[in-house]
Parts: C-alpha cells; sequence; structure tokens
C-alpha cells in the first residue's frame, strides 16, 4: 500500500508567507540529506526551477540528448515499457543502462498534472532492500559485473544501450546503488541477484511512497539511493519536466 511522503517541504510557511530563499535551500539540504528525496509543495508562480536545480550540479543530458525533458505520453509507445507513455513502470533506478556513473541527483516537476486516477511517482530508500542482504553478500554486489539493457520504448527510438556495471560502485566515497527490476540481466543460476531483484519489487510494493502533484510541485531525490517508479494514468495530457543532475567531476 502506497504511503503519503515524509519528506516534504512547502515554499510558504503556516501563515501562507513565502519562505525566505535562504531557509528554503537550507531546509531542501538537509531533508534531501536525511531522506534522500523531498517534495516541494506550494510553489509559487515565480519559483524557477531551472535555476534551484542548478544549484545541485551540471544538468546530464538523458539518452535522446535531452537537457530538460518533458515527460508527456507518446502516442505510439503505449504498446511498450517506456517513461513516455502511461503504463506502469516498474522500480528501478536512472541511468543504469549508461556507460560510466548514473546520475547524481533527479529531478520531476509538473506543468499539468494528471486528472483522474493515477500518474503517481513513487519512490522507495534503497537501503530499505540493502539492509536484507548480508556482508558479504553486499560485498559480491560490489565485486561483480552485470549486464543491464536498456527499454524497449527507447530500442524503438533508436536509442540501444548494452553496459556492464556491478549492483553496486563506490564513487568519491559514495555508494551506488543500481536497480532494475526488468532490465537487470539475472544470469542463469544467480541465487543472489534473483533474490535481489524479486525481493527488492516486494520490499518496493510494501514500502513505497506515493507522489501527487499539483502544478509546479518538484521532486528531487538521491539517485544514488532512491528507486522510483510510476503508477499507470489515463490523462493524455499529463506534463511533467525531467532533468538529470550529473555526479560532479572528480579531481
Ligand atoms: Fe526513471
Amino acid at each position: 500500500m502506497a504511503k503519503m511522503p515524509d519528506s516534504v517541504l512547502s515554499c510558504s510557511d503556516v501563515n501562507n508567507d513565502p519562505l525566505p530563499d535562504s531557509v528554503l535551500k537550507y531546509a531542501f539540504r538537509q531533508l534531501l540529506g536525511n531522506n534522500g528525496y523531498v517534495q516541494i509543495v506550494n510553489v509559487p508562480d515565480s519559483f524557477d526551477h531551472v535555476a534551484f536545480l542548478k544549484e545541485l550540479g551540471d544538468f546530464q543530458p538523458t539518452p535522446t540528448g535531452t537537457v530538460i525533458g518533458d515527460l508527456k505520453p507518446e502516442s505510439d509507445m503505449d504498446d511498450v515499457y517506456h517513461a513516455q507513455n502511461r503504463r506502469p513502470l516498474v522500480p528501478h533506478t536512472e541511468g543504469y543502462e549508461f556507460r560510466g556513473t548514473p546520475p547524481r541527483y533527479m529531478a520531476l516537476w509538473c506543468v499539468k498534472p494528471a486528472s483522474g486516477l493515477g500518474g503517481e511517482t513513487t519512490m522507495l530508500d534503497g537501503n530499505r532492500i540493502l539492509r536484507e542482504f548480508t556482508e558479504e553478500e553486499k560485498q559480491h554486489f560490489l565485486d561483480t559485473t552485470y549486464e543491464w539493457k536498456s527499454t524497449e520504448g527507447l530500442a524503438r527510438r533508436g536509442v540501444q544501450h548494452h553496459a556492464e556495471h556491478p549492483v553496486l560502485e563506490e564513487v568519491d566515497g559514495e555508494l551506488v546503488f543500481r536497480f532494475s527490476y526488468n532490465n537487470l540481466v539475472v544470469p542463469e543460476g544467480d541465487e543472489l541477484a534473483r533474490r535481489l531483484v524479486e525481493r527488492g519489487k516486494e520490499i518496493y510494493d510494501e514500502g513505497h511512497v506515493a507522489v501527487q502533484y499539483e502544478e509546479r510541485d518538484m521532486i528531487v531525490w538521491s539517485n544514488w539511493r532512491m528507486l522510483h517508479s510510476r503508477n499507470a494514468f489515463d490523462d493524455p495530457s499529463r506534463h511533467l519536466k525531467r532533468v538529470q543532475i550529473a555526479a560532479p567531476i572528480s579531481a
């Protein structure tokens, strides 16, 4: 059962006065660090999403070369697994199919919420999955390279990635967790990897939060820690913007 987000930041205080910029930014950093994600609500018309996100780092283009992406259903994509349609997705971290380090942060903001049911972004702290594994098993995920494929939808747009990465990786002293329920290729007989994807999905289904959007609301999360997904929806005019924020270039 989906829970309400527990890391919510309002742009206005109890008297409906806007929070000072410095207070908003400080609270945002605290929540992001503690909980791995922040849902920003009561966002005023004047809020500049792009300028706010640029303080987190450089934007990283998507596989199709877009820097500030539009997430809108594409009518020819309803029959495949793809972000640009109205079907549900399954839990994943972003960029598992890229070569190199996945985006450090992800952000989505709402141009037009879906009317009617569905369309929530869902999210779970990956640590809730990893704590089911022993130190020895986690070491296996640091040491073992797996194959990751890209989605059918991207393949139809001419983008096909194949990458090889471990599930866990240390980058600049931080742990990067890659996960995909459907695109991590589980080798024949690898019971540990099988358990990771199956238990990962179960824990996700039981424990995720579901973010419902109002206009201009934004969700920002650590893509090295959080898994995300999406519920199905009907409204073809639902419109979100998406930005990926790159890992800092290490010295
Ligand atoms: Fe995604």
